[in-house]
């Protein structure tokens, strides 16, 4: 998992533009499961440079948003996209606050990266308030319907033995609700969250896998340049004309504390 980790240990431009483009409008989705309403409290674990942040900012206002994420650029871009917010080097595992400190905890994209994913929503049931939701989003990488399913399907052609994402947690239909559920979170619910992403050419949706932000971009990394082109030209045969529309599919869950 080690590895996972340091693979976001990137420019949150980067991230940005390989994964924010579908984690942007996926953000509210996750914020209304949550009940993530006028007034109450809410921590983003795992956030990244902050595409939840975002949305929980604008509903709360930052005094009443924390955040938490173990990669030292994204945490240092989170602190200056959202003055106000405490934004925290950490991990879900160890979140550093209170017991039931908020009315809500969620996690967007990230119970996969855990090192210990039951302890992660554990952690997060323990700040949250007794009845309040605890909220989880991962791409269905096992589905095949990810953002980034084209390119694992050309990158197992090239070698089927390539470590996609699709073992990971909570990465299948109701594997979180399993991890919920172990976590002790009562009154668990799963849904699924999808978004729409135009791409307005092949390299602009190839040229962000080459920046090395996750596995997908430490996949790139670890190849030389004839493969790398090789592995460019498998997903241009599988892509439409540009311009082109991904659609992403997200299994959500909520649970209460
Ligand atoms: C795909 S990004 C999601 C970022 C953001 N939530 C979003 O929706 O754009 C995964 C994030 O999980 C973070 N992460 C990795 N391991 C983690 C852990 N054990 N606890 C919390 N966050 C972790 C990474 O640093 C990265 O920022």
């Amino acid at each position: 998992m080690h590895d996972l980790v340091v693979s976001f240990v990137v420019a949150a431009d980067s991230y940005d533009r390989f994964m924010g483009r579908y984690s942007v409008p996926l953000a509210p989705q996750l914020a209304d499961l949550a009940g993530v309403a006028a007034g109450r409290r809410a921590i983003d674990v795992g956030c990244g440079p902050g595409a939840l942040t975002s949305v929980l900012v604008d509903r709360l206002g930052p005094d009443n948003v924390a955040a938490v994420d173990p990669s030292e650029p994204f945490v240092a871009a989170a602190k200056k996209r959202h003055p106000g917010v405490d934004v925290r080097l950490a991990t879900a595992e160890e979140i550093p606050f209170g017991d039931g400190e908020f009315d809500a905890a969620l996690a967007q994209l990230v119970v996969h990266f855990m090192s210990d994913p039951v302890a992660g929503l554990r952690e997060m049931a323990r700040v949250t308030r007794t009845d309040g939701f605890v909220a989880a989003s991962v791409w269905d990488h096992a589905g095949g319907r990810g953002p980034l399913s084209v390119f694992w399907e050309a990158a197992r052609e090239g070698d089927p033995d390539v470590m996609d994402e699709s073992k990971l947690a909570g990465a299948r239909e109701g594997h979180l609700t399993e991890l919920f559920e172990a976590a002790g979170l009562r009154q668990v619910e799963e849904t699924a969250h999808s978004v729409d992403v135009e791409h307005p050419s092949f390299e602009e949706w190839w040229e962000p896998f080459t920046l090395g932000v996750g596995p997908a971009g430490a996949h790139v990394a670890d190849l030389d340049a004839d493969e790398q082109a090789q592995l460019r030209e498998r997903c241009r045969a599988r892509q439409p004309e540009a311009p082109f529309v991904v659609t992403a599919m997200a299994w959500a869950t909520r649970g209460r504390a």
